[in-house]
């Protein structure tokens, strides 16, 4: 028996769709009903998550016409390489355009999945069953897919929105102590960018979520993809709003490929880079230094990273921050807060300021 605790909807004229939170929604044949159209389904997943969650997935399907493919486990398999495997077994199958992609697995395979889904016969339907508190609250939901490049990550890509988002809350007490606090780093950035109210619930609620409390996760998950609903439907394609989401985000992919990528978790370079952004806005005086104590508290409490990694220069960052999609016309954007829950883009600011927040 499943349990859905909420249902939201991404708002999006005749695209929306609805995002489930609940337990044992990705062995519940009804929401599949519901959202896969035509006949053939494609479930993809990885090595990983395939023993775990594949065979009460394929049972739930049954009436259907199935088939999986099982990709390899990491952020180094996010390329087209990868990708073309899937566009292979649905050519191989003969799959048309009126069949269903199911990416069953964390962000990684969610982008991969939703990027096949976007160009295969130029756009098919795919449902989200994020199994990662990272993808739950974020990757699933606003229709971003792609791949990466060896140049940069994230660099080939997509909107393409899926047809519903099955948030199962069950499958995240599988997840390691180390990826579960990866996505505690996407939870506190709705807190930081536009939810003081959340924030103060997190600095209360973290011992629980910790602890994987099925309530206090529940709350989470819904609160963070309420929040990222609402600057999706406001800004589908990320001309203002949607930028806010990437608060960290531009000093965390610095991160990620100045270490390699998959050394450093997802998360766990955004937590820093909120840290570094944090850092910057104090600097700038823009955010009282109260507030950046508190940033920087509530993501050591949630076991993630403060401290940019000693390797990586300042060179090294502002090298890899000169090409990252958030440069406009060759100049550096950078999403700076104001106080707890209130955020703004930049471009104007006082570059001995970043020189500051990187060398210290
Ligand atoms: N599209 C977007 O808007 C968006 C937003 C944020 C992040 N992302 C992308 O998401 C990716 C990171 O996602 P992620 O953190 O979910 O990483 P991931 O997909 O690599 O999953 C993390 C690890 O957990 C394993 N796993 C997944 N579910 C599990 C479960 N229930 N139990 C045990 N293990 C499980 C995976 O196999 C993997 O080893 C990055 O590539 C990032 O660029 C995309
Ligand atoms: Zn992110």
């Amino acid at each position: 028996m499943s349990k859905c605790n909420c249902k939201l909807t991404v708002e999006l004229g005749d695209r929306s769709y609805p995002i489930y939170i609940g337990e044992g929604l990705y062995a519940d044949a009804a929401y599949y009903r519901q959202h896969v159209r035509g006949r053939q389904v494609m479930v993809v997943t990885n090595e990983t998550v395939a023993p775990l969650y594949l065979e009460q997935t394929l049972a739930a399907l049954q009436g259907f016409d199935v088939s999986q493919v099982i990709l390899p486990d990491g952020e180094v398999y996010k390329t087209l390489d990868v990708v073309n495997e899937i566009y292979t077994a649905l050519l191989t199958k003969r799959y048309s355009r009126n069949c269903t992609l199911v990416a069953l697995g964390g962000g990684v395979i969610g982008d991969m999945t939703g990027f096949a889904a976007a160009t295969y016969q130029r756009g098919v339907n795919f449902i989200q069953v994020p199994t990662t508190l990272l993808s739950q609250v974020d990757s699933s939901v606003g229709g971003k897919t792609g791949v990466n490049h060896a140049l940069g990550k994230n660099m080939i890509g997509a909107f393409h929105q899926p047809r519903a988002v099955l948030a199962d809350t069950s499958t995240l007490n599988t997840l390691d102590d180390r990826q579960f606090a990866s996505g505690l780093a996407e939870v506190i950035k709705y807190g930081l960018i536009a939810e003081a109210d959340f924030f103060v619930w997190l600095e209360a609620e973290m011992d629980n979520l910790l602890s994987r409390d099925p309530m206090s996760l529940s709350t989470a998950v819904e609160r963070s993809c309420r929040c990222k609903a609402a600057v999706v439907a406001a800004d589908e394609r990320e001309a203002g709003q949607r930028a806010l989401l990437n608060l960290g985000h531009t000093f965390g992919h610095a991160i990620e490929t100045g270490m390699g990528y998959g050394e450093w978790l997802h998360g766990e370079a955004v937590a820093t880079g909120m840290c570094l952004a944090a850092d910057l806005s104090w600097r700038l005086g823009r955010l009282p230094r109260t507030d950046l104590e508190r940033a920087c508290a509530l993501i050591e409490r949630a076991g993630l990273p403060v401290n940019a990694p000693e390797e990586m220069s300042e060179q090294q960052f502002l090298e890899v921050m000169a090409v990252d999609k958030k440069v406009l016309d060759g100049k550096l954007r950078l999403v700076l807060l104001d106080a707890i829950g209130q955020a703004m883009v930049t471009e104007d600011f006082d570059r001995t300021k970043l020189h500051e927040t990187l060398s210290e």
